[in-house]
């Protein structure tokens, strides 16, 4: 199965690092796209994108819009964009699609295929909560980089790393059940699962 994966500039992109990881283990095959600000993060954040692209199939330029994933014929499974700016959750809510980041979004809602974000940014104001909504109403799948603490973490880092695990895992497992439509599945009832 085909997932692209988007890494804009919003901190967080421990994140993109464990969903590629957990896509690599499941098999998934992953089409990486990083933004400018995306890569600047990942380098204050992670040293560089290199621990990124060494884990993607294959890595596309964020102004290639020539790219095959940038066209509905393409045939692509999910997209997920991880972590998302307040900056690429607006262009997607409004069509504007003048990146291969937010062209690629815009396909996956014309197409009805699934599109997940997992959005980064606080405090929020009332213009992202309406362009959230405004693509959740679409069938987007908004899950917030948001930590859960059940876990009795003793450090938050290892709070952010347990969560990660195990919130990668599960979009893995999501996706890959949308694809096999295994409806005894019990992740079949999430969402993007019951399209
Ligand atoms: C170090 C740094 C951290 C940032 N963190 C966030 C963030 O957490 N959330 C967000 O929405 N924007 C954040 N931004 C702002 C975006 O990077 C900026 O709006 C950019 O234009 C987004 O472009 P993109 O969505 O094409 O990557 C951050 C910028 C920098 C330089």
């Amino acid at each position: 199965m085909k997932v692209v994966v988007a890494v804009t500039g919003a901190s967080g992109t421990i994140y993109a690092k464990g969903f590629l990881k957990a896509a690599k283990e499941h098999v998934i095959e992953t089409h990486l796209i990083i933004t400018d600000s995306g890569e600047m993060v990942a380098k204050h954040e992670l040293g560089g994108i290199d621990g990124l692209v060494k884990l993607a199939h294959s890595v596309y330029d964020h102004k290639d819009l020539l790219a095959g994933i940038a066209s509905g014929s393409h045939d692509v499974d999910a997209m997920v964009i991880v972590p998302c700016t307040m900056k690429s959750v607006s262009a997607i809510a409004h069509g504007f699609a003048d990146n291969l980041v937010t062209r690629a979004a815009d396909v996956q809602l014309k197409e009805g295929r699934p599109l997940i974000l997992v959005p980064r940014e606080t405090p929020v104001h009332a213009i992202h909560l309406e362009n959230m909504a405004k693509l959740a109403h679409m069938g987007a799948v908004i899950l917030p980089a948001m930590p859960g603490f059940y876990h009795d973490p003793k450090a938050f880092k290892t709070s952010s790393i347990l969560s990660l695990g195990r919130s990668s895992t599960s979009w893995a497992l999501k996706i890959k059940c949308t694809r096999d439509g295994d409806q005894t599945n019990p992740l079949s009832s999430f969402p993007i699962c019951s399209r």
